[in-house]
């Protein structure tokens, strides 16, 4: 691949990664500290109904998000080898709570269970801080 095109498809996905990052994480965070309590004032009955239309629009963004997050990863790792043993552990544990955080999103837009979501975010908000770890370690 010429360069350039190598250059601006790393900036393309390490954008793709970031913002997917973001939109999964800091949504379900958002969810969780102000959408589920602000459904949890209504009876029962419209809460789901509630719930059910909210999960319905962020349903495809989190299907994007996850794919944005597997694609560019993949790339990210496979253009970068020759990585340190250290490096490898702290990217299998990433890598677990990466899955923890997938299901977990999977699940929560079918069913917004709010202790699901908690957990969701202290995974995705430890995903992150393992990541900047990632960036320092060879
Ligand atoms: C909840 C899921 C995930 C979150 C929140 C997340 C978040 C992040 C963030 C914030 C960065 C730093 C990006 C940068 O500085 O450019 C990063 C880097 C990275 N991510 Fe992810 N990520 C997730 C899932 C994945 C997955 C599934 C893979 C691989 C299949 C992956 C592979 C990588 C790689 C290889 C890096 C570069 C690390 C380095 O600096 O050496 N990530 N991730």
């Amino acid at each position: 691949m010429i360069p350039i095109a190598r250059e601006v498809l790393g900036v393309l996905l390490r954008w793709v990664h970031l913002a997917s990052a973001a939109l999964l994480v800091g949504g379900f965070a958002y969810a969780r500290a102000v959408a589920v309590p602000a459904l949890q004032t209504l009876p029962s009955a419209d809460r789901d109904q509630a719930w059910r239309r909210l999960a319905l629009r962020f349903q495809p963004l989190v299907y994007g998000a996850i794919g944005g997050l597997l694609v560019s990863g993949v790339y990210n790792f496979l253009i970068h080898p020759g990585h340190s043993r250290h490096y490898h552990i702290v990217f299998g544990v990433k890598m677990l709570l990466a899955a923890h955080v997938f299901a977990a999103a999977l699940l929560a837009v079918r069913e917004p269970k709010p202790g699901r979501m908690t957990g969701l975010a202290i995974s995705g908000f430890l995903v992150i801080l393992l990541a900047a770890c990632l960036a320092r370690i060879f």
